[in-house]
This record gives C-alpha cells, sequence and structure tokens, in this order.
C-alpha cells in the first residue's frame, strides 16, 4: 500500500526511516560482533578454541570452515540444534536373553577395577576430591538420567577426545537405563601424572594407561573405536582382519625373525635402543620405520596391520608412555616379545610371562631379543602355544567386553561418590548427533563402524575384591621379567 501511495507521506517518516537504517546498522555490528564472539569462544569436541595441554603440549589442529559465517552456523547448529531430538530410550532392558545371574563372570583381570578404586574406598570421593583432578583434566565427563554432558577445559590431540565420548556414547546405546548418573574427570595425553608418592590426596583421574605408583584410572582409549589419522579401524574389524592375516602362513613358515614396525620418534628411549637390534643374522630381528606422513600419502597400503603377521617373533615396544599397538600385536598370533612395560593400560593386566608372551628385560636388549628367537626356533610347539594364547586372550576381549569392562568400572567409581551428580554450568549435552555433526567425513564413516546397539545379555558379572589375588598376579607378571636369565 504505501508504495503505491501518492500521498506525500515524506516528512512525518523521515526520522523513523533513519532510525530505522541506524538501528539496521547498529544491529549488523552488533550481530557480527556476536558471531565473532561466538566464534572465537565456543569450546567444542573437535577442538575448537581450545588450547592444548600445557603439561604436555602438541599442535594445535586448523580447521578447513570456508568462512566465519559457515563456522559460526556449524558450531551453532552442533552444539544446540542437534540433541534436542534425542531423548533415547533410557529406559531400563527388561528383557535379557539370560537373568543377570545367568551372565558368565567378567575375565579375571576385570579385578583390577576394585584395585584402582581402592584409594578411595574409605575415604570415598568428594567434590574436593573431583576439583583437585580437575587441575590435571582435559574434560570432565557428567552423565544424569543416561545423558552425557561434557566440560571441555583443553583440547586433546588428534580426534582422541571426539573417540573417546563417542565409546561411552555407545556404552549409553548399549546397556540403556543401567549406566548410573557419575561426574568423571578425563585427560586424554599419553602419561601418568599422579605419582603417588606426591600426592597427598589421592586424586581420581581417568586417563588410558597407569603405573603402579599413580593413582590415575585406566580407561579404554579411543582406538577400540578407531583411529582415522593413521587408518586404523574399530577394534572388532581390526582383529578379525588381523586373525585372518596370520593365517596367511603356517607356523613354520612364518619368518624366524622378531618383527617390529613403528615411529621411534615419540620420546622412547627403548624403541630408539631397538633400532641398534636391527640384524637378521646377528640379532634375528627387523626394525622397521613407520612414517605416518608419507603412510597417509600413500593410502596406508604398507601399514596394514593384517599383513604385518608373517613373523614368528613380534616385539612390543613402549612408547611415549603404553602404546595402542599391544593390542594388534598380540592379536597376530606370533609369539609376542614383550619389552617390559613401565605402563599398564585396561586389558594388559590380564598377561601372564610364558603363558601369553615371553619378556624381553630391557637392559641387554638385542642380545634377549636373540635368545628368545632362538629359543622359539627351538622350541616350536611351545612358541606357537605362547602366541595362540594370545591370540585368544585378545579375542576374548572382544567390544562386548571392553564395554562391560567401562560399565564395571564406572559403576563401582559411581558408588564411591559422595555427592550427587549435577550438570556444571558449562557443561553442553553431547549426543550421537551432535558428536556426528563436528566429526569431518572420514571421522564420521569411522564413528559410523563403531556404532553399538543395545545389548540382547546383560554384562558379565564382576567378581569381588580379592587383594591377595591381585598381590600373587602382580608377584608373577612383574617377578619374571626381572629375574628371567637367558
Ligand atoms: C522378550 O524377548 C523375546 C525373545 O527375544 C520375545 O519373544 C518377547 O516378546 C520379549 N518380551 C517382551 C516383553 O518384550
Ligand atoms: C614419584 O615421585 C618420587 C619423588 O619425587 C620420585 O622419586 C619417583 O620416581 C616418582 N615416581 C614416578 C613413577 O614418577
Ligand atoms: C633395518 O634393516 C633393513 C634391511 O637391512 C632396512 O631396510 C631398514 O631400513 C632398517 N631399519 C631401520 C630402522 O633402519
Amino acid at each position: 500500500m504505501g508504495v503505491l501511495s501518492r500521498k506525500p507521506v515524506q516528512s512525518p517518516y523521515f526520522v523513523p526511516r533513519f532510525i530505522l537504517i541506524l538501528g539496521f546498522f547498529s544491529l549488523a555490528i552488533l550481530l557480527l560482533f556476536e558471531v565473532d564472539n561466538f566464534v572465537s569462544q565456543t569450546k567444542t569436541i573437535a577442538g575448537h578454541n581450545l588450547k592444548p595441554t600445557p603439561w604436555h603440549p602438541f599442535p594445535l589442529k586448523t580447521f578447513s570452515e570456508e568462512s566465519k559465517y559457515a563456522l559460526a552456523s556449524k558450531i551453532f547448529q552442533c552444539s544446540y540444534l542437534t540433541c534436542g531430538g534425542s531423548t533415547a530410550d533410557n529406559l531400563p532392558h527388561k528383557n535379557w536373553s539370560l537373568s543377570a545371574d545367568q551372565a558368565g563372570t567378567c575375565p579375571e583381570f576385570f579385578r583390577w577395577i576394585h584395585h584402582d578404586l581402592e584409594p578411595w574406598s574409605q575415604s570415598r570421593i568428594s567434590l574436593n576430591h573431583l576439583m583437585e583432578a580437575k587441575k590435571h583434566a582435559a574434560l570432565r565427563v557428567v552423565i544424569i538420567g543416561g545423558k552425557l554432558y561434557v566440560d571441555l577445559y583443553y583440547a586433546c590431540t588428534q580426534s582422541r577426545a571426539m573417540f573417546t565420548l563417542w565409546g561411552l556414547l555407545q556404552l549409553l546405546r548399549r546397556y540403556p537405563g543401567m549406566v548410573p548418573d557419575v561426574d568423571m574427570m578425563f585427560e586424554c595425553m599419553d602419561k601418568p601424572k599422579l605419582n603417588k608418592t606426591l600426592h597427598y590426596m589421592p586424586v581420581p583421574l581417568f586417563r588410558y594407561c597407569t603405573t603402579p605408583n599413580h593413582y590415575d584410572i585406566p580407561f579404554p582409549d579411543w582406538s577400540f573405536w578407531g583411529w582415522p589419522e593413521i587408518n586404523i579401524g574399530p577394534w572388532n574389524e581390526e582383529f578379525q582382519s588381523i586373525k585372518q592375516g596370520s593365517r596367511a602362513r603356517s607356523w613354520s613358515n612364518k619368518w624366524p625373525l622378531a618383527y617390529w614396525k613403528g615411529n621411534p620418534n615419540v620420546v622412547s628411549p627403548i624403541r630408539v635402543e631397538l633400532l641398534q637390534c636391527n640384524h637378521s643374522r646377528q640379532w634375528r630381528a627387523q626394525i622397521l620405520r613407520q612414517d605416518w606422513d608419507a603412510e597417509a600419502k600413500g593410502g596406508f597400503e604398507q601399514s596394514k596391520l593384517s599383513s604385518q603377521c608373517n613373523y614368528r617373533y613380534k616385539i612390543y615396544a613402549e612408547g611415549y608412555a603404553w602404546s595402542v599397538s599391544l593390542k594388534y600385536i598380540l592379536a597376530c598370533g606370533s609369539l609376542p616379545l614383550i619389552i617390559t612395560p613401565e605402563y599398564e593400560d585396561f586389558f594388559s593386566r590380564g598377561l601372564f610371562p610364558k603363558e601369553n608372551y615371553w619378556p624381553i628385560p630391557p637392559s641387554n636388549l638385542c642380545r634377549s631379543i636373540r635368545s628368545a628367537v632362538d629359543w622359539g626356533n627351538a622350541h616350536l610347539t611351545e612358541a606357537e602355544a605362547i602366541g595362540s594364547r594370545a591370540q585368544e586372550f585378545m579375542e576374548s576381549l572382544s567390544m562386548d567386553r571392553v564395554y562391560d569392562y567401562m560399565y564395571h568400572l564406572i559403576v563401582e567409581y559411581s558408588k564411591l561418590l559422595d555427592f550427587t551428580p549435577v550438570r556444571p554450568s558449562s557443561a553442553d549435552e553431547v549426543c550421537v548427533d551432535s558428536l556426528l555433526c563436528f566429526a569431518e567425513d572420514k571421522q564420521r564413516e569411522f564413528l559410523g563402524r563403531s556404532t553399538a546397539f543395545p545389548s540382547s545379555d546383560p554384562p558379565c558379572r564382576l567378581q569381588p575384591p580379592n587383594k591377595d589375588l591381585i598381590k600373587v598376579r602382580s608377584k608373577r607378571r612383574g617377578k619374571s621379567s626381572r629375574t628371567l636369565k637367558f
């Protein structure tokens, strides 16, 4: 109407129009400013606006977003618009194929859950404990009513945070209504930090490994769900393909040598030392350098884990701390030659010398490797049997068992909390859709392959604490690696 109107209405409208333009202009500036603020302040599980952990710096990721506005709209959409609908049926499972007491008992190494939580069995875990752990944490995970809330403090290198949180979301899918409310601090870099002799108060911090001298609580690492940066798929897929690959040669046809392929440039003295043993005749070992950058460019053709089982002996050497390679090495069915590790992950405490691996003392490294190989070549049947037991051990560590470990660890930990978990004001809900929304294409593909489904069976039954048994087991693990003579 106004457009067609011929009536001279300019003067009364002049001022409002001016104000209108001014208004639009300031709104635009405000919007620009707000977008800027938003983009530069909202922390995300992909690592936006997070600094690397000060205790272990690493190069920050660069993001390939086209423009600030594209990024703003992505962050806004992924953070705030995706979790609404996913109220998920968090109803307890009422129709197991077995009743809870008919479920099998958990593998024995699950008993270490009690051991890891022992420091708080008397004091229990207070908010005070948690705030102490926060000083060393990269993120805080709070589960309430089957929903996952995450408070981000620091970036985790590569996609560790994303894949670790994915693992927790899959646990919630697998056991709906069963994961208790909980409040946990997580760290995602390699080395345990809470030295028992330096910390007057036990500090509960979850990470991927520990040592007998640290309070850090071991939790399954991200690689069980995949490690897209180096093309390692979810554990169930990798195990099957490695097992398949291990059958390519019969035991007597496998190369009678010890094999290691990895990255020695990770501040690991033992890996550097291992390079000296690279001599087939003198030390019976083949040590190869893995160049991940070159591998990435070559499509990972030379680094397929399943094609590395053609050797009768596979060496495990720790990296900067524990190494995720342990499970792939054990899965080969070759005789694992484990160089006495300093670190433990959640499952390595189920390994025993001469039962499912051969211990290699780090002193006199090359000579020890050669002795082990010579022993194995002279005792083919025994060596093969140890290798098979290693492979069986890894087969029994299916993703079902990994989820069971997480489940029992969280249940036992939550029983120790002396407060009711509440959602921190700065924590955002993370759901399957919001996580996938932040993932890059390759990550999304790997995540999709490790999707879990509601279990038709109850979790395995956790056996009660037994300190004496743990002592005996630790002794058996520790003793032979110190005193074995070659
Ligand atoms: C429980 O599961 C069985 C078999 O899986 C099915 O036949 C039955 O209808 C289920 N019952 C309920 C209450 O869902
Ligand atoms: C813990 O701290 C003590 C005292 O500083 C030190 O002697 C010990 O080596 C440390 N332990 C570990 C495992 O770092
Ligand atoms: C080990 O020796 C082999 C054959 O002699 C060689 O191809 C390889 O590059 C050596 N490995 C390292 C880490 O130097």
